[in-house]
């Protein structure tokens, strides 16, 4: 699991705006998130819709000393949607770093509780308070890699100091480097003073720069008082772009092909992100593939001329709650487009039919932005990036 702690003691800088949205990007592109909110105001566990969270099932349960109140760390995560879990806050957190202060090794107690089991997460992301105190030296403590928002605004800099102070502190004490970048946020580009800051942002952080830049974009402020990510308030706007260049920028390297495909699909057509919509996957999903070979098709494939000839494959699945399903694979170049959209019947079964040359196949459905394998089909083959795909062989 990669920890990615998201700090700065500026408040509105945007720590938190990014932690549910690089959050949502990443479930959405097959990654397993489980979201921390560190921060006693909440903000994150609102904006991800937590509003009803149990009030003695929150971070402050799993980092508390005090028996009757403490809990395992299983025991304080909630579902938010999909891949994407949060461990809530709660304002008792206030009281911790009081709570802890005498006990031994208690800046290092978050970092404990994550490596000390094996999470089924492929990342943590974790919110920080707008200060420099217990709880942000915990979370930098227990990150693998800190980003630190930096709006386009006045005195934006100040104050950044001191926490790269913190995290020096943390290596010389306790012999802890993660790496550390910077995310240019809040940037306007109709006004010259976004680029003079980001310039200056530049000249300090150097290569330690994200180079994925946050624009000013309303639709993210509409989408947390909703209690939603921006990606499900608006799939298309600048924000859920900005946000999924981000977790595609953080993915880099070890991106899944679904990702890929699915960032691809977003710039190089700009119809942004319709494989980034959320599941609605409520029912169990069954699926079926079989290969029609209609009477002439069967002619065709004894004929001298068969891999010119295309056979005729119809790809099913069963998903009755889904609002939209698209196939793709290697015959489409993974595109998601109209092309690739299935047709619903009454009963909830999706179908596509293809004609393809003979040959083995690559394949995937994609059922409200969730990638799935043919469950039916037993025939799959890893990816070069670690994860699988359906195979279909035609002859
Ligand atoms: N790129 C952006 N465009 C427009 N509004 C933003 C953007 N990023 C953050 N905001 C808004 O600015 C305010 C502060 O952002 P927030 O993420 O809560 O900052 P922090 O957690 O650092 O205090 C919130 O109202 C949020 O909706
Ligand atoms: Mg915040």
């Amino acid at each position: 699991m990669r920890t990615i702690s998201v700090a700065n003691q500026k408040g509105g800088c945007g720590k938190t705006t990014t932690c549910i949205n690089l959050a949502r990007a990443l479930a959405l592109s097959g990654k397993r998130v489980l979201a921390i909110d560190l921060d006693p105001q909440a903000h994150m566990s609102f904006g991800l819709g937590v509003a009803n969270a149990a009030t003695d099932k929150s971070i402050y349960n799993v980092l508390t000393d005090t028996s009757e109140k403490r809990r395992t760390l299983d025991d304080c995560i909630m579902n938010v949607s999909g891949r994407l879990d949060i461990i809530p806050s709660n304002i008792l957190l206030s009281t911790i770093e009081q709570e802890l202060k005498d006990t031994q090794d208690a800046v290092s107690k978050l970092h404990h509780i994550l490596a000390d089991q094996a999470l089924p997460y492929e990342y943590a992301i974790i919110d920080c308070p707008p200060s420099l105190g217990f709880l942000t030296f915990n979370a930098l403590r227990a990150a693998d890699l800190v980003i630190i928002p930096i709006d386009m605004s006045a005195f934006s800099l100040m104050g950044v100091g001191k926490l790269l102070g913190m995290l020096e502190l943390i290596k010389l004490k306790i012999g802890h480097a993660p790496q550390v970048k910077a995310l240019a946020t809040l940037f306007d580009r109709r006004t010259k003073y976004s680029q003079v800051m980001f310039d200056e942002i530049k000249t300090f952080f150097k290569e330690e720069m994200l180079e994925t830049i946050i624009r000013t974009n309303v639709a993210l402020k509409k989408a947390v008082a909703k209690g939603v990510s921006v990606i499900d308030f608006d799939k298309e706007c600048n924000g859920a772009l900005d946000y999924c260049a981000l977790a595609q920028e953080v993915t880099r390297g070890e991106a899944s092909a679904e990702f890929e495909a699915a960032l691809r699909e977003t710039t190089a057509t700009g119809d942004a992100l319709i494989t980034l919509t959320p599941p609605r996957v409520e029912a169990p999903v069954t699926v079926a593939i079989e290969k029609i070979q209609p009477e002439e098709k069967k002619r065709e494939a004894v004929s001298a001329t068969r891999t010119e000839n295309p056979r005729e494959a119809a790809f099913t699945i069963k998903a009755p709650a889904a609002r939209e399903v698209y196939l793709v694979g290697d015959f489409n170049h993974w595109k998601i487009n109209d092309e690739s959209k299935l047709n619903r019947d009454k009963d909830g079964i999706w179908e596509k039919k293809l004609g393809l040359p003979a040959g083995k196949y690559r394949y995937k459905f994609v059922i409200d932005g969730e990638w799935v394998l043919d469950a039916r089909n037993a025939d799959k083959e890893q990816n070069p990036y670690g994860s699988f795909d359906s195979i279909i062989a035609l002859t």
